[in-house]
C-alpha cells in the first residue's frame, strides 16, 4: 500500500498492510483482528511529522474519526471535542467561526487533531497544552478506552508522554479543548505585531489574528502540497545561561528566548543558517531558502537521503557551536 500521499514529505514507500477507522468501535475491531500486526503498528494522522526512510513492514492505520462538537459551555468558556482524524486547521476555523479564543495563533499547522497532543504542537507564543482539557485514547494491547488529563499527558516543548513512556501504546481518538468566550489575544511574537500593522488591522479580532498567523506562515514555510516537507525538522535547542553567554560574546546577534529551568532557547534555524545551509539544494532535496529549520523534498528524494542531510547538519552545528540538535520529526 503506497504511503506517498499520506506523508507530507512525499516519500515514496509502501506499507505491508493498511487500514482506516472512522470511530472507536471500528478501531477496537481492528485491534481484535489477528491479521493486524499490533507490534508493528503505525498510526498516521496527516503524516506531517514523519520521515520514512524505508518501506513499513507492519500495519499503518489511518485515523478518520471526524466530528467537532461543543460539549458544554459557561459564560466564560466552552469545551470543544473533536475527532482525532479532523484536520487541525478545520478545528481552528470552527473555533474562530464560533468566536471561541485559544487556537488562533495555531492557525494553518498541518496535521490532525489526534496527532496534535503527541508533540504538543505550538506556534507564535501558544502551545496546545494552554487550551488542552483532556483526550480519549485506546490502548493498543487491550482495546480499552482511557481518558488523559493534561497532567497525565506530561506535556513539554514538542513533547508528551506519548513520545516517551507510552510511545506506541495508545491511539488518540478524541481531543477536548477549553476555549474562551473572552479571548486574550497573544500578540507578543514580533512578527505578529508587524503583520497586523502591515494588514492595517485597527481592532484585533480572532479572525484578524488568525489571518496574520496564516500570512506569516505562508511567507516563511513551504506549503507541503507544493514542496514536500514536515515543518521544523529539528527542535530548538535549550542551553545553559553560561553556554549562552559564551556564545553571545562570540556572536553578539545570536537570537534567544527564555526556556524552562532558567535555560535559554536558541532558534535552530539561526544556527543552521550560520553554518551555511540555508537554501542549499542537493539534487532534488535540501534546506528551505526562507527557513533553515525546514528540510524539503523537491520531488523524488529518498527518506534516507534527507536523513543523511539532517545528520550532516547536526554534525556541522555541533562543530561550530558545540550544540547538539535533535530531530523533531519522527524518523521511521
Ligand atoms: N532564524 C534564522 N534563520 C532561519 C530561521 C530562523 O536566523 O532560517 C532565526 C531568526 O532570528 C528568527 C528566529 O530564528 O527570528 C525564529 O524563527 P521563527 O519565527 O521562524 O521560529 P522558529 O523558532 O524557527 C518555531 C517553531 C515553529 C513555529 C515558529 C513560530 C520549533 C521547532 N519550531 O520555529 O513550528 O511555527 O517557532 O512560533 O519550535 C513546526 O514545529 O513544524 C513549526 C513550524
Amino acid at each position: 500500500y503506497s504511503l506517498k500521499n499520506l506523508n507530507t514529505f512525499g516519500i515514496d514507500v509502501v506499507a505491508r498492510q493498511f487500514a482506516s477507522f472512522k470511530n472507536v468501535a471500528e478501531l477496537q475491531e481492528l485491534l481484535n483482528n489477528p491479521e493486524i500486526d499490533k507490534n508493528n503498528l503505525l498510526v498516521l494522522g496527516g503524516g506531517s511529522n514523519v520521515l520514512f526512510t524505508q518501506n513499513y513492514d507492519g500495519t499503518v492505520l489511518q485515523n478518520l474519526i471526524g466530528g467537532i462538537h461543543i460539549i458544554s459551555e459557561t459564560d466564560e468558556d466552552a469545551l470543544v471535542e473533536a475527532g482525532g482524524g479532523v484536520s487541525w486547521h478545520d478545528l481552528v476555523l470552527f473555533s474562530i467561526d464560533k468566536n471561541l479564543g485559544g487556537l488562533e495563533n495555531l492557525s494553518l499547522i498541518p496535521g490532525t487533531v489526534g496527532a496534535a497532543p503527541l508533540q504538543n504542537i505550538g506556534a507564535y507564543g501558544v502551545e496546545l497544552k494552554d487550551v488542552f482539557q483532556s483526550l480519549e485514547a485506546v490502548e493498543i494491547s487491550t482495546g480499552a478506552v482511557t481518558t488523559f488529563d493534561a497532567e497525565k499527558c506530561g506535556f513539554g516543548y514538542r513533547e508528551s508522554i506519548f513520545k516517551r513512556e507510552l510511545k506506541g501504546k495508545y491511539i488518540v481518538t478524541h481531543v477536548t479543548l477549553q476555549l474562551s468566550k473572552k479571548p486574550v489575544f497573544n500578540t507578543t511574537y514580533g512578527a505578529i505585531k508587524s503583520t497586523l500593522e502591515a494588514m492595517q488591522v485597527k481592532e484585533i479580532t480572532l479572525k484578524a489574528l488568525s489571518d496574520a498567523v496564516i500570512a506569516i506562515r505562508q511567507s516563511k514555510l513551504p506549503n507541503p502540497v507544493v514542496i514536500g516537507n514536515a515543518g521544523s525538522f529539528f527542535k530548538n535547542p535549550e542551553i545553559s545561561p553560561d553556554q549562552f553567554a559564551a556564545l553571545q560574546a562570540q556572536y553578539p546577534n545570536i537570537p534567544s528566548y527564555p526556556a524552562a529551568h532558567g535555560n535559554i532557547k536558541v532558534p535552530a534555524g539561526w544556527l543552521i543558517e550560520q553554518c551555511g545551509w540555508k537554501g542549499k539544494i542537493i539534487n532534488n532535496y535540501g534546506v528551505h531558502k526562507d527557513q533553515a529549520l525546514v528540510l524539503v523534498n523537491y520531488g523524488g528524494a529518498e527518506g534516507n537521503q534527507i536523513r543523511a542531510l539532517a545528520y550532516e547538519i547536526i554534525e556541522s552545528v555541533k562543530q561550530k557551536f558545540n550544540i547538539t540538535l535533535h530531530p523533531e520529526v519522527n524518523i521511521i
